[in-house]
């Protein structure tokens, strides 16, 4: 089965590659921004010609969420039609896309949640960018799935956990945001539930690409529907939560004040409650056990 991977050198990304190398029946074809930019298109193409992916695995995104308050063009142009490129081209070849959005589609106003059908309604730039990109798979491409996740973590790039881990060596107190809740998400385990849940029922059941595509109603039964899901570790808390439970699991003793949104000002304005509830697959495991095994890799 050939697999695109788009953005192999982030967060997400860099486990899909990992991850990926671990199974026979697929040929994987991944790229990070150097070896191709999502933005252009002729190069995309090009890669859709070669390739003929079974899937593509789109993690590239622009995720800067101050910075695309003042690249807006950026911002839209690599999440937004980007992203309805790919999903052309998805359905000229016949290719599945799964593709990945956030909470900051949500207003946070809900303290209840939402679900995969709660309407979005983003307050900053990178919130409405990512919306475009949802709306641009929606409509151009029938064989999608859309995973919305929350404030991810890994081994490759920027996170909170290793900004936190820095920090306490260098200072004695921090103060962190307390009133922005959300579901800090392991991205090992996201990238493994994507497969378990998304590729793996094609891997068994779909065969070829070319029989798949004669063939789409039989193995439909076996696989997920299409569509939009919800996809975290399970729990909530605040940034201040989570700093705490980042310092007593990795054994840091480091005085962390509470603070409010308004005595911590940053361009883009966040949700304050954008728990995404995961109504169509389970939950994953809970972020504090997450976290410790992410902790357990860097000790
Ligand atoms: N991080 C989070 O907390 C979070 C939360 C919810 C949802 N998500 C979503 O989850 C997905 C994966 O995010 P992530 O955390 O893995 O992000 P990430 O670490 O920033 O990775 C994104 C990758 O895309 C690359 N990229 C940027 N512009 C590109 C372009 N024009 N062409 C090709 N590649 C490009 C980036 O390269 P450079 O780094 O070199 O720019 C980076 O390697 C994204 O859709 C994101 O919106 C993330």
């Amino acid at each position: 089965m050939n697999i695109v991977l788009f953005g192999k050198s982030g967060i997400l990304g860099s486990y899909f590659f990992k991850l990926l190398a671990g199974y026979d029946e697929v040929e994987l074809f991944a790229y990070d921004k150097e070896s191709l930019d999502v933005t252009d298109l002729q190069s995309v193409k090009t890669v859709f010609e070669k390739v003929k992916p079974f899937f593509v695995i789109n993690c590239a995104a622009y995720t800067a969420v101050d910075d695309c308050e003042t690249n807006l063009e950026k911002a839209f142009l690599v999440n937004g039609s980007a992203v309805g490129e790919i999903a052309n081209l998805c359905n000229e070849y016949g290719a599945i896309l799964i593709h990945f959005s956030t909470d900051y589609v949500f207003d946070g106003q809900n303290s209840s949640g939402y679900s995969e059908n709660s309407d979005p309604s983003p307050i900053n730039a990178y919130g409405r960018s990512k919306l475009e990109g949802e709306k641009n798979v929606m409509s151009n491409l029938p064989n999608h799935y859309i995973v919305r996740t929350s404030w991810l973590y890994g081994e490759n790039g920027k996170n909170f956990v290793d900004t936190m881990l820095k920090l306490a060596e260098e200072k004695d107190e921090l103060n962190v945001v307390n009133d922005q809740f959300g579901a800090p998400t392991y991205a090992k385990d996201l990238a493994e539930a994507v497969l378990e849940n998304f590729v793996e029922p094609y891997l068994k059941n779909a065969g070829t690409h070319e029989k798949w595509l004669d063939d789409k109603k039989d193995v439909f039964k076996e696989c997920p529907a299409f569509g939009m899901y919800h996809l975290t570790n399970s729990g909530s808390c605040s940034w201040y939560e989570f700093a705490l439970g980042i310092f007593e699991a990795s054994g840091k003793n480091i005085k962390v004040n509470p603070v409010s949104s308004d005595e911590f000002k940053r361009p883009a304005k966040r949700p304050s409650y954008s728990i995404l509830l995961n109504e169509k697959i389970p939950c994953l495991k809970s972020w504090q056990d997450g976290l410790k095994n992410y902790l357990k890799l860097k000790s």
